[in-house]
């Protein structure tokens, strides 16, 4: 299947980090989504679309992106995205953005990543080293098994 992966890494390039052996093991184009045109979709039936977490949301420059796409027929996608805290902030919002635009979501990785943010970057933030080398083997095992799924 052909596989693109748009992605927002601002922080720590925690995020890139996962999207790069992501796109390594599915064989993917990797894209900043500053770099990303809606027509670039075009050519890709599964879509990965990443970032950090900011606020308790995706990127704002990746929910703007997917906000200005047009509705899709028969793709796949799937959302990843690095924290400082806990799991599933902001996902079930860009999900929904996802499916209005007609997306199948077939996935959804996230893992912990270093964050100094305001006053944590006194003390030399969360996380640090994260996302790590099991993180990383996570998301490999991730990505492997969506290209199973869609060889
Ligand atoms: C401005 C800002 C706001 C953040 N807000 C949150 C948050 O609401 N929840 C959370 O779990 N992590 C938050 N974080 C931590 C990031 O999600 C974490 O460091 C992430 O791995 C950054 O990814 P990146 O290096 O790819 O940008 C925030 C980080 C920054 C810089």
């Amino acid at each position: 299947m052909n596989t693109l992966i748009v992605y927002a890494s601002v922080h720590h390039q925690n995020t890139e980090k996962v999207a790069k052996v992501m796109a390594e093991e599915l064989g993917a184009d990797l894209v900043p989504v500053g770099e990303a045109q809606p027509e670039t979709l075009t050519a890709y039936d599964l879509i990965g679309f990443g970032s950090g977490i900011y606020g308790r949301k995706f990127h704002k420059t990746l929910l703007q992106f997917v906000k200005g796409l047009p509705a899709v027929t028969g793709k796949q996608s799937f959302i990843f995205y690095t924290r400082g805290g806990r799991e599933g902030q902001g996902h079930a919002a860009l999900k929904e953005m996802l499916v209005n635009r007609g997306f199948s979501i077939t996935g959804e990785f996230s893992c912990k990543g270093w964050d100094t943010v305001g006053p944590l970057k006194l003390f030399g933030g969360i996380n640090k080293g994260r996302p790590n080398a099991e993180d990383l083997e996570d998301a490999r095992v991730f990505a492997r098994g969506l290209k199973e799924k869609y060889p």
